[in-house]
């Protein structure tokens, strides 16, 4: 089996790595010169855990190439998959240019060489786009027909960045949204020959549901990042609380499970953002209101700014203030800082008259000078912000903050340890956590003999005055 990538970012060139590493004839291409080149001369412009070590076996069996262009790439190819980007408009809809102009590249490729294959979108489309706009341009430019001459199939992508290559070679399931029986059995045998034995389960179904299944998968775990977000905020009021537990003892409910339930400032990165406000856009165009989605946006976009305002009441004012922001990509584990929630900080603080700082091990975020080391951004800060929980920030003990000039910490993770912080004299303020309580919270009520308890609401109340 032979496959084309059209796109070489976080999907394409980790999922195409992936199928070299297992012996299968893979070639890439992107509009990226540069990257092109990096890739050429065998490295990597992206950062995946495991993924050089893949790369380097693939190279030295030289199933992986990189032709010139995207003819040259689908030439030959049983598969043809579509990795661009799908970034926002300004409105929030679906900027759908990158994927219609991988499409007409990939129809022209097939003029010259006619075989059956199968097109896979892989890019994170709205409901309708591969068989609408995708099937328009390959006929177009080919002159060929679907169901007929080609394939067509919606797969939608599930990998996350930071454990993608873990994700591709071992995913919780196969979607394969499919024009035709024929098409997805072509897709099917591919992804047999990269799983073996390990084939995960498969849905297949028609590439409009495998669209909407990438959307609501997203808004599903947005959404739920948001409640552990939206308790956070309770939890942060009430002595005693700490949202983390709480977020534990839900998840200890099997209807609920204990993933992504981590919470923090907001989310953010190269997905949530623009799926939601894609799926919520496209699907106010269709007169329907996403509410949960909608509310999950609103109160996502308040994040930065909240931890903003506990910043400004805790130095009373930011104008002039140096802030140290620990962290600049969106999670650890990856250089990505697309619509990080840490750059959206940064960029609050500013607006408010902070001096900021950004200190981050990897990330690349443009127009942002990033620091690499905490100890330099610390050194005579007003304040820091704990935004990414990066390992190089968890180890920082208290006296690390101590080169500061002030000696607030806000901790969006609750990484650190509140008795050692207060020991050294450092401020600590814990998102999600109240303050430490100093009494139990359930008493032996004098009013009700033997069992009583007073009511917690009531407790809570007093201790909260
Ligand atoms: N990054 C993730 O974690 C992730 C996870 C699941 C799904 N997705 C989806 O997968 C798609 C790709 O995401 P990504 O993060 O890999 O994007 P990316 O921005 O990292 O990479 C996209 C690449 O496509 C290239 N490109 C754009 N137009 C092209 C064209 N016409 N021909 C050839 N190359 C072209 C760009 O130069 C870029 O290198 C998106 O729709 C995204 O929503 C991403």
């Amino acid at each position: 089996m032979r496959a084309a990538f059209i796109g070489l970012g976080y999907v394409g060139l980790t999922t195409a790595i992936c199928m070299a590493s297992r012996g299968m004839e893979v070639s890439g291409y992107d509009v990226d010169g540069g990257r092109m080149e990096s890739l050429r001369r065998g490295e990597l412009p992206i950062l995946e855990p495991g993924l050089d070590s893949l790369f380097e076996g693939a190279r030295s069996r030289g199933t992986i190439s990189f032709p010139g262009s995207a003819e040259e790439a689908v030439r030959g190819a049983d598969a043809v998959f579509i990795t661009v980007g799908t970034p926002s408009r300004g409105d929030g809809s679906i900027d759908l240019s990158h994927v219609v102009s991988a499409a007409r590249s990939i129809g022209r490729a097939m003029r010259s060489d006619s075989r059956y294959r199968v097109i896979v979108v892989k890019s994170t489309v709205v409901p309708g786009t591969t068989m609408g706009p995708v099937r328009s341009a390959l006929e177009g430019e080919s002159g060929m027909s679907c169901c007929r001459d080609f394939g067509l199939a919606m797969n939608p992508e599930f990998l996350r960045e930071g454990s993608a290559v873990e994700d591709t070679l071992s995913p919780d399931r196969i979607v394969i949204g499919e024009s035709d029986p024929r098409a997805g059995d072509l897709l099917l045998d591919l992804y047999g020959e990269l799983h073996g034995s390990a084939m995960p389960p498969v849905l297949r179904t028609t590439p409009e549901n495998a669209e909407l299944i990438k959307y609501a998968n997203n808004a599903f775990l947005a959404i739920k990042v948001s409640f552990a977000n939206m308790f956070a905020r309770l939890c942060s009021r009430i002595p005693g609380a700490d949202v983390d537990v709480v977020m534990r003892g839900i998840g200890m409910d099997r209807r609920i499970g204990p993933s992504f339930l981590n919470a923090g400032m907001a989310w953010g990165g190269s997905c949530f953002p623009k799926d939601l406000r894609a799926i919520a856009a496209f699907a106010r165009g269709m007169g329907v209101r996403l509410d949960l989605v909608e509310a999950a946006l609103e109160m996502n976009s308040r994040g930065p700014s909240e931890v903003a305002d506990v910043l400004e009441g805790e130095l009373g004012g930011l104008r002039g203030r140096v802030i140290a922001v620990l962290g600049a990509s969106f999670k650890p584990g990856t250089d990505d800082a697309r619509e990080s929630p840490a750059i959206w900080l940064a960029g609050e603080l500013g607006r408010r008259g902070a001096i900021v700082r950004v200190c981050d091990p990897a990330a690349r975020a443009q127009g942002i000078e990033v620091i690499r080391d905490p100890g330099r951004c610390l050194e005579g800060a007003d304040a820091a912000v704990l935004a990414t929980e990066w390992d190089q920030f968890r180890d920082l003990a208290p006296g690390d903050f101590l080169r500061m000039r002030g000696r607030v910490v806000v901790d969006t993770r609750r990484v650190y340890d509140p008795g050692r912080f207060g020991a050294a004299g450092v401020r600590l303020i814990q998102l999600g956590r109240g303050a430490p309580r100093e009494q139990p919270i359930v008493r032996r009520s004098p009013g009700l003999r033997g069992h009583g308890a007073v009511p917690i609401g009531a407790v809570i109340a007093e201790y909260c005055r």
